[in-house]
């Protein structure tokens, strides 16, 4: 070491030890006064060797005001956080969306400059929001001073910080902050400030020497005590700057104001996020800075699948050397991931189909039975979806489960796993019903639902009590043996190790579950190799905590985490290629409605269904035996039941003249989740609904339940029910909701808009439909887009006697909806007329609204009811 630079060092050390008695303000002139010290020295060419470890924090009755913010009541709901974005495309902030959508952490984005920017804040937002992003810090630091107030204001009310990404090739300072940036950068060996207050997943740990990625860094240049330097590095280009940027000085590329100034905390980066422990200390500040509202916990599950044990080809197998190795690396993966167990699935088929070492790998595997957890995957590794009969695919389990028994390998797990995850998703019915009956499965995992990709957006369900597990990827397949022959190579393994896509796998699920072949722990045990390193590195840069649980534990957990996944959102099995190839054979997608007639109740839906199914080219469902002819499946508990049930209810259409199916089911309209799981079944579907008179469908109603002996309909007046205050009856209340709810028009409706476009929507006047319906049908024919006109004229005739339009049959006999319905019952007392008018004004003004927004004309009854509010 030169003398130059251990005077440097000495006087280094002399400032800091004295800092550690001063003012906070003193410590960070003397840390500035260093900083300027230091760029003198670099014009000498000293390149000082800058430790975070000599990075004072601030005094600590700074950091306890910095640590215990107020978290105002509004804000504890629902944290979302707001991100002004360059464009809908720029790569950072697409990059920052990933990152808030894989820790499923609520996002709005504004694209800025834009209009929307600030009364986003303002109006409804009321602690809303968090935390606020900008992709570009200098949107934020260069707002003209109005709109800022508004901010700061918004920030300091909710205690809400700010993070912003610098990435100016500028130098500059910072308008309004004490602060300047210098950009355009080549940096390296960079290290993490371990005072910093941020620090959470993150772990100071020290960094190699190596260039960071890029040569685009901004750093910051500080110039008061309000910030921290969070990461340092060193410059590696030297730059023609003032204030000059010198070869070898450190500066700042992420530091963090700690509100001091103004009492708005902020965390700058000065790149993007493709640096990866950019990343890590991102999530950190999204953590800190929402106040912990915006965190995730730091227990990590991850469960590592050995499949196809005695599957593999001769010659890429285990031999005993490798059963060994197995076994060590299980116990050195234990210091790192509690409990941690190799979790191994046998297709017993295959035993001893190996060369004869690896028929002797098959026999160490067999006598460590214990030592290991076991799953049952397929006895001849055939999937699941190609077997129709249910019964062939219960032999095939009960053939493994036989030779399980035999080889003393415990068959109580619980938990399987389907080759090539035939049969899970799409949920292939057989195969539930077979596992459930031979294996007594309660969990299985898989990467298809709802898609493959994004990984992020894999999710879980609970299906005929199995509960399905999102499986990640860990870039290890069958056939990736060898390390030198890694795709990409094997450099791409190592990257994904640190602090790629491995790694962020681990650190933005808590559970994840990895698979794994028999072939990557033969040959080069690449399997061994990526979790060792794998657990290493997590270790050494995170706090996280690893372990390991059996997989019916690990299933509770997950749904313990994630109770809004329980239940699943079916989809059409033909949209994804990857879907298609595991949906059998012998079904189809195709036995799907082309419409749904979603009511509400007491519509004229019962008309309408008859009215569709004389038309020749449009044909409904058979008719459910139990709920009143309707199938129900989207509104209620039959969708668990799943899509092969619901299709069993329509036609093949290889057997049948048309494909126009369709479905009525009244109590679809008013269902909270019908418009989510039909939009995600048939999204192409039309959807058909029918208003009149709110009042007249709720009289009508209460007449319908009295008349089906309903007991509180039976004992209460319609008035009483209608006008039912607080304290009624539950029964009452319960009556009164289920009679007035399904008439908020409005609300029902927009809940449709949210998951169907508006021409995909036809709203019918029922009282209209009642009175004519021939020009009706003529609207509802052209909607639909139906290949040959039905002329209603002539098919519809008007019954005297019934008082309604029914079927012309020959022989001038009619056909009418059948049963009690059309029955007349005394007219609405005026009272309750009265009470209604006033009960649905603001629904029938709110619904004016939204068919003059929708460009569809008012009904009469609608104009009459609009008249008595003027
Ligand atoms: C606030 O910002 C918006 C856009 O970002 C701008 O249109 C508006 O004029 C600004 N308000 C004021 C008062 O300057
Ligand atoms: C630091 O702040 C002081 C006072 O606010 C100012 O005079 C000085 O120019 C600043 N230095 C830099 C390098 O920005
Ligand atoms: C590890 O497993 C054992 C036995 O299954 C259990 O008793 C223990 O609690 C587990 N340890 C942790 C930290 O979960
Ligand atoms: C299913 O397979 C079993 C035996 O494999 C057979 O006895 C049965 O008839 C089959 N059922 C059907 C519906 O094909
Ligand atoms: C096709 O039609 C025949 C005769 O009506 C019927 O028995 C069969 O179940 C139908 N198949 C399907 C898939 O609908
Ligand atoms: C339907 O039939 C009526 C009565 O026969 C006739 O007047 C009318 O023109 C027909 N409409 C169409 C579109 O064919
Ligand atoms: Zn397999």
């Amino acid at each position: 070491m030169s003398t130059v630079m251990k005077l440097h060092r000495r006087f280094r050390r002399t400032i800091l030890a004295l800092a550690t008695f001063c003012t906070a303000s003193i410590l960070v002139s003397a840390y500035y006064l260093y900083a300027g010290y230091q760029q003198e020295k670099d014009l000498a060419e000293v390149a000082p060797e800058v430790d975070c470890r000599d990075v004072q924090p601030p005094p600590p009755s700074q950091l306890r005001d910095v640590r215990t913010r107020r978290l105002p009541d509004a804000a504890r709901t629902d944290p979302t956080v707001l991100v002004f974005v360059e464009s809908q495309y720029s790569s950072l902030g697409q990059d920052i969306v990933t990152i808030l959508e894989s820790s499923r952490f609520q996002y709005h984005t504004e694209i800025t400059p834009g209009k929307a920017d600030l009364p986003a804040l303002t109006e409804k937002a009321k602690g809303k929001y968090s935390l606020v992003i900008y992709e570009n810090i200098l949107k934020y630091i260069n707002m003209d001073s109005w709109n800022r107030s508004l901010l700061d204001k918004y920030c300091l009310e909710y205690g809400v910080g700010v993070i912003g990404f610098s990435r100016t090739g500028e130098k500059a300072q910072l308008t309004g902050f004490p602060l300047s940036i210098h950009g355009s950068l080549a940096l390296k060996g960079c290290c993490i400030n371990p005072h910093s207050p941020l620090l959470r997943v993150t772990k100071a740990s020290k960094l190699e020497k190596d260039s960071l990625p890029g040569t685009d860094w901004t750093v910051f240049l500080i110039n008061h005590s309000t910030y921290q330097p969070v990461v340092l590095a060193r410059v590696r280009t030297p730059m023609n700057a003032s204030p000059p940027v010198a070869k070898g000085a450190s500066y700042a590329t992420v530091v963090h104001d700690l509100g001091l100034r103004d009492g708005i905390q902020r965390v700058l980066f000065g790149n993007n996020l493709n640096f990866w422990l950019h990343k890590l200390i991102f999530l950190d500040a999204v953590s800190f800075l929402s106040g912990k509202r915006l965190t995730l916990s730091l227990d990590r599950y991850v469960l590592v699948d050995i499949d196809d044990i005695f599957v593999g080809k001769e010659g890429t197998r285990m031999n005993t050397n490798d059963v060994q190795a197995l076994l060590e690396t299980q116990n050195l993966l234990r210091a790192q991931i509690t409990n941690f167990t190799f979790n191994l699935g046998y297709s017993g088929k295959f035993y001893h189909t190996g060369t004869e070492e690896e028929d002797k790998g098959d026999d160490l595997l067999l006598r460590s039975v214990d030592e290991f957890w076991w799953f049952p995957h397929m006895w001849s590794h055939m999937q699941p979806h190609l077997f129709h009969n249910e019964s062939s695919l219960v032999e095939q389990m009960v053939l493994n489960k036989k030779f399980a028994l035999e080889h003393g390998i415990p068959t109580d797990g619980a938990y399987a796993v389907a080759p090539h995850h035939s049969g899970v998703y799409p949920v292939h019915r057989q195969l539930y019903g077979a596992w459930g009956k031979v294996w007594g499965i309660r969990t299985t995992s898989t990467e298809e639902y709802p898609h493959l990709k994004p990984a992020r957006h894999r999710k879980g369900f609970i299906h005929r009590n199995i509960m399905v597990l999102p499986r990640q990827t860990c870039g290890l397949f069958t056939h990736t043996i060898f390390y030198k022959e890694y795709p990409g190579g094997p450099q791409e393994l190592d990257k994904s190790i640190q602090g790629g896509e491995l790694f962020f796998t681990v650190v933005l699920n808590p559970i994840s579950i990895f698979m794994t072949h028999l072939s990557n722990y033969g040959n080069d045990r690449l399997g061994s190799y990526t979790f060792v390193h794998l657990a290493n590195f997590v270790q050494s840069w995170t706090h996280l905590q690893l372990q390991t649980l059996p997989p019916v534990q690990l299933a509770h957990k997950y749904f313990e985490l994630f109770p809004e996944q329980r239940d699943p959102l079916w989809q059409n099995p033909c949209d994804d290629k990857r879907h298609r190839d595991i949906w059998s054979k012998e079904k189809t997608c195709d036995r799907l409605p082309k419409f749904l007639v979603i009511g509400p109740p007491k519509t004229g839906t019962t008309a309408l269904h008859l009215f569709l199914a004389m038309h020749p080219s449009i044909l409904s469902n058979s008719p459910s035996p139990k709920t009143f002819e309707e199938v129900q499946f989207f509104n209620r508990n039959n969708y668990h039941r799943g899509i092969d049930w619901y299709m069993d209810f329509f036609p093949a259409p290889s057997n049948v003249t048309t494909d126009f199916l369709f479905e009525k089911s009244a109590n679809y309209f008013h269902s909270e989740e019908a418009p989510r799981r039909a939009a995600s079944l048939v999204p192409k579907a039309k959807i058909i609904t029918i208003l009149i008179d709110p009042s007249d469908r709720a009289y009508s109603w209460y007449q319908h339940q009295r008349s089906h002996e309903d007991p509180a309909a039976r004992s209460f007046s319609f008035y009483q029910v209608v006008s039912a205050g607080p304290r009624a009856p539950p029964e009452l209340r319960a009556l009164q909701k289920r009679c007035l709810v399904p008439g908020w028009y409005t609300s029902h409706l927009e809940r449709w808009l949210l998951y169907f476009p508006p021409f995909q929507l036809l709203i019918i006047d029922g009282q209209q439909l009642r009175t004519d319906p021939a020009p009706v049908m003529d609207d509802i024919q052209k909607f639909l887009g139906v290949p040959h006109h039905y002329n209603y004229s002539e098919a519809l005739t008007f019954d005297s006697h019934k008082g309604f339009w029914c079927q012309r049959l020959e022989e001038g006999k009619t056909k009418c909806v059948g049963g009690g319905r059309g029955r007349r019952h005394p007219p609405m007392d005026p009272q309750s007329r009265a009470f209604l008018s006033g009960y649905y004004r603001d629904h029938n003004v709110e619904l004016s609204r939204l068919l003059h927004r929708l460009g569809q004309p008012l009904p009469a009854w609608l104009r009459q009811e609009l008249q008595k509010v003027r």
